[in-house]
This record gives structure tokens, C-alpha cells and sequence, in this order.
């Protein structure tokens, strides 16, 4: 079954502490990114690790390979679950990444790609250089070299999660923020999906942040959510 990721959005430990205890059972998975990371670092990862769960951490390495096998080591020996990537790091550095991974075994944290940042337009591209492409065509091209070099999944829209799922091989993980619950408040998400449509597509974990943070009751959003994939 697809499984549930929340996304910490939040500015300190404590603050995570508190919203993971207020969760409790029903989700085991949390997304720690930057702003989180780069306020309280490795600690509030061994928080949220001390507490039962598992940890993606959504840094998005983009550095030589060397500065990036030694990240995913740190990671590693954190116990963190899942990583981020970019893919347009090159093949070198994505097999750095997952190289580094394999050495922690059966508890590897898995490496996620990301292909395309979903707030980079066809002119965005064009300014980088990448022309003769459509922002989805760049995302189906970098998702096959990601994959192919190593990286275990990908960080996929709803929108691009029916696509890569029937384009890559079976067993790759694709993540899928931009969830939204029928009737949810979109925040700044545009192009969003239900959890059921997510997974329906291929989704094999939703990464969902304010609909169950800013609920009035957390864990019964997250429930909520669990019981609408459940079975799909
Ligand atoms: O609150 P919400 O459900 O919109 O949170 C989604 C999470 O997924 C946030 O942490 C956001 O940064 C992340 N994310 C996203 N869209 C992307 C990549 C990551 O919403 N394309």
C-alpha cells in the first residue's frame, strides 16, 4: 500500500516533537527539508528517528560526487529513510549516491531524483540552456538517466506520476507532493491530485504537509487519507 509522508513544515524540534506525538499511529513516515534542517540540523532528525519513525530527508544534493557520497554516508549514519538528488547532477555524482547508500545494507536510505523543480517553466529551462525540450519531456529524459544511473525513485507532480510510472521500470519509488484531499484547502498548490488519484496513477508515497498539519485534528486527517488508499 502507498504510504503517507508528512511534511514538517515547521521551524523547530520541538515543534516537530509535538506534531509527530499529536499524529501518533497514523503516519510513520516525516519529510524533514531545508528550513527545518538548516535551523536545527542532524537533531531534530534523531528526534523524529528516536520517536519510531522514518525520515526523508529532502536536502536536494547537487555537488561533485565526492561532496555528495560523503553527504548520503552522513545521512546514512543518521538512519535516514529516503534522500533527495538532483538528477542534473550527472551520472557520476547520482552513482556516488547511490553507491554511498548500498554500503548501510538492508537499512540503505533510499535515493530520490529529482528531474524537474515544478516551479521551472519553458522559459526557466530555456534560460539554463535546455532547449528543444518541453518541461515534460525533460522530466521523462531525466527521469530514465536518474533511474538508470542508480536512484532507487523520483520526486513526481501528480501530474507527471501516470507518465513515469508506466515509463520506468516496476519496483521505482515515486513521491508525489501536491496532494490534496477532496475538498482541501489548495494553499499554493496549482495542479494538485486526491491521494486516490495519486496512487491510482502510480504514486508509491504521498508527501502531504498542510492538509494534515493544519487540520484540527491531525491524526484524524492523516486516517482519513490512509482509509481513501487504502486497498487502491
Ligand atoms: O503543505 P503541502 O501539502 O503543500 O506540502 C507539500 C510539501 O511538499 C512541502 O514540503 C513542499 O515543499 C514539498 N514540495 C511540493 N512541491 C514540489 C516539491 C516539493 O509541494 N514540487
Amino acid at each position: 500500500m502507498a504510504e503517507v509522508i508528512v511534511a514538517l513544515d515547521v521551524q523547530s524540534t520541538a515543534e516537530a516533537v509535538e506534531k509527530v506525538r499529536l499524529i501518533g499511529d497514523a503516519v510513520g513516515f516525516y519529510k524533514i527539508g531545508l528550513e527545518l534542517f538548516t535551523a536545527e540540523g542532524p537533531d531534530v532528525v534523531k528526534a523524529v528517528k528516536d520517536l519510531g519513525k522514518k525520515v526523508f530527508l529532502d536536502l536536494k544534493f547537487h555537488d561533485i560526487p565526492r561532496t555528495v557520497e560523503r553527504a548520503v554516508r552522513s545521512g546514512g549514519k543518521l538512519g535516514v529513510d529516503l534522500m533527495t538528488i538532483h538528477s542534473v547532477g550527472g551520472r557520476a555524482m547520482i552513482r556516488a549516491a547511490a553507491d554511498a547508500a548500498a554500503e548501510f545494507g538492508a537499512n540503505a536510505p533510499k535515493i530520490l531524483a529529482v528531474t524537474v523543480l515544478t516551479s521551472l517553466d519553458q522559459g526557466d529551462l530555456a534560460d539554463v540552456g535546455i532547449v528543444g525540450r518541453t518541461p515534460a519531456e525533460q522530466v521523462e529524459a531525466m527521469a530514465k538517466f536518474a533511474v538508470g544511473n542508480g536512484a532507487n525513485g523520483l520526486v513526481c507532480s501528480p501530474k507527471e506520476v501516470g507518465a513515469l510510472s508506466r515509463a520506468l521500470k516496476a519496483g521505482t519509488l515515486f513521491v508525489t507532493p501536491g496532494v490534496r484531499p477532496a475538498g482541501a484547502a489548495l494553499g499554493d498548490q496549482k495542479r494538485v491530485a486526491t491521494p486516490a488519484e495519486a496512487v491510482r496513477d502510480g504514486a508509491t508515497h504521498l508527501v502531504v504537509g498542510r492538509p494534515i498539519l493544519a487540520a484540527a485534528d491531525p491524526a484524524a486527517a492523516a486516517r482519513a487519507i490512509n482509509a481513501e488508499i487504502e486497498g487502491l
